[in-house]
């Protein structure tokens, strides 16, 4: 196995299946059998999901509304999709244990990273939910930040695009996808793969990154046999 302890992030747009707001049964379930089927390879799997298919803090600061508050309420709809995930797993036949970073005791732990780790490694799946519990911080960055807390051997970004391309495959049809990039690249490029909070966490704490296309049935359980998936982000 390539990887024994990963954090996946995954959207939470990417929840919304085809509809257009919520959450997608459909899509939530098979996300569920994927993280089975690595976790039974023995695999310790920690996740972190975004919020926005549920509501997003920048576009309410947009509707006039206080920046801080929005990105609480964010964080808030990070653990209902934590919660969903969670139910989908434990459906599946998946040991789960959520832990949120802000204290919701009567539905999740409180984040003790302690208690996380010792749950990974009884091959429970940890999701953790509420962002880093802090504004102006991503979910990206809260899973990055957790992802060097439990000492995980790589981020892995499930998202719609397969990788990181020479330029955004969806206005330019020449753009072309790297398998491997490091991290000066990236930046020497100005190409986006998180945002900069995040992507310099992990430059600094030597986190390698891979950006795949979780949609894509199988490419979870295919990294971790240590095909070629995506793009690594490397040293
Ligand atoms: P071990 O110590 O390894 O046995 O872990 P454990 O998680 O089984 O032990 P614990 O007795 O701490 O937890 C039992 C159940 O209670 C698990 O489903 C936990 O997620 C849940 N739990 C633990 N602490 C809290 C809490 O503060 N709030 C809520 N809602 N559930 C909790």
């Amino acid at each position: 196995m390539k990887y024994k302890r990963i954090l996946l992030k995954l959207s939470g747009e990417a929840l919304m299946g085809n509809k257009q707001f919520g959450i997608d049964n459909e899509r939530l379930a098979q996300y569920a059998v994927q993280i089975k089927e690595i976790s039974e390879m023995g695999v310790e799997v920690a996740v972190v999901i975004g919020g926005g298919n549920i509501f997003r803090g920048i576009q309410a600061e947009e509707g006039g509304m206080d920046r801080v508050h929005g990105d609480y309420m964010g964080m808030l709809a990070t653990v209902i999709n934590s919660m969903a995930l969670q139910s989908a797993l434990e459906k599946a036949g998946v040991e789960t244990r959520l832990q949120s970073a802000i204290k919701m005791e009567q539905i999740c732990e409180p984040f003790i990273r302690r208690k996380a780790v010792r749950h990974l490694e009884k091959n429970r799946v940890v999701i953790f939910g509420a962002g880093t519990g802090n504004p102006y911080f991503t979910t990206d960055t809260a899973a990055t930040l957790r992802a060097i807390e439990i000492e995980a051997d790589v981020v892995l970004k499930g998202t719609r695009v397969d990788g990181i391309y020479t330029a955004d495959p969806e206005k330019d049809k020449t753009a072309t996808k790297y398998d491997t990039i490091t991290f000066s690249e990236v930046y020497d490029k100005g190409l986006e793969v998180m945002d900069m909070t995040a992507f310099t966490l992990c430059n600094e704490n030597k986190l390698p990154i891979i950006i795949f296309d979780m949609n894509k049935i199988g490419n979870l359980k295919k990294i971790m046999e240590g095909h070629q998936v995506g793009t690594l982000v490397e040293f």
